[in-house]
């Protein structure tokens, strides 16, 4: 398989603090990345990295074989990354199908024809009694579908999930991590960053373990759970019991 990422040397410094450092690692196109770490490891800082909200202090990356660093966000979204917002960021003023409606436009002609899409992702999401419902009126665990819907329906080539889980009940985490394993399939590559790691141990492919900045295990699901580096840095983080 092609190499749709490929991070080298990747670092980025806030003062004193290495948020990442000397990031090294390739996905393929295809493939259902887990990437884990504790609280602060800089699982969000690299995606920030990724996505060109922040820049690099080192380090380069690669999309396709073409070199991306230091591009801007929108530069790096036209090219085909999307992600999602641990907090998320959607336009309050607009209703729910609305917001994803501004993302089918993008591969739309139309805004019928992208509503039509709009309303298929809505509903993949389980947000189909929400579709003219506005933005305030949402949960957090409904905000946080709405942001994967507005990701999938820009129907990206790499997309990036940051926590896509949180809010949701046992049975909607099932359905989600069934939506989240479904995409490699329709042509989308995932890295997906998790505190249910639950979900993510029986979805990813491969999983990518941070800590302090710095990569400490990759490898598949079964390896990773087993691994000392990774439960001794799970230790005492509530996320390991999630
Ligand atoms: N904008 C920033 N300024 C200063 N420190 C930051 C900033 N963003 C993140 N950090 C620090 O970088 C480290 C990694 O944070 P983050 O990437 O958010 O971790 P994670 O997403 O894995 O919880 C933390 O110590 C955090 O406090
Ligand atoms: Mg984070």
């Amino acid at each position: 398989m092609t190499a749709l990422l490929d991070v080298r040397g990747l670092g980025k410094s806030f003062g004193a603090l290495w948020a990442v450092k000397d990031a090294n690692f390739v996905v393929r196109e295809g493939e259902l990345l887990g990437l884990i770490g504790p609280n602060g490891a800089g699982k969000s800082t690299l995606y920030n990295l990724v996505a060109g909200a922040l820049v690099p202090t080192t380090g380069d990356i690669f999309f396709s074989g073409q070199r991306i660093t230091g591009w801007k966000p929108y530069q790096i979204a036209r090219i085909g990354i999307a992600r999602t917002f641990q907090i998320p960021k959607p336009y309050r003023h607009m209703s729910v199908v609305e917001n994803v409606v501004l993302s089918a436009l993008l591969h739309q002609p139309n805004v019928t024809a992208a509503r039509r899409d709009a309303e298929r992702v809505l509903e993949e999401v389980g947000l189909s009694d929400y579709v003219n419902a506005s933005i305030g009126t949402l949960t957090t665990g409904l905000l946080k579908r709405l942001e994967v819907a507005r990701a999938i329906a820009l129907k990206p080539r790499l997309i990036l999930f940051d926590e896509i889980m949180a809010g949701l009940t046992p049975s909607e985490v099932n359905a989600m991590s069934q939506l989240v394993a479904s995409l490699p399939a329709r042509g989308m590559t995932v890295i997906w960053v998790e505190h249910v790691l639950r979900a993510i141990m029986s979805t990813a492919s491969r999983i990518l373990v941070l800590n302090r900045g710095e990569f400490i295990a990759d490898g598949v699901p079964e390896a990773i759970a087993k691994d000392p580096a990774v439960i001794k840095a799970y230790l005492g983080d509530e996320a390991v019991h999630a």
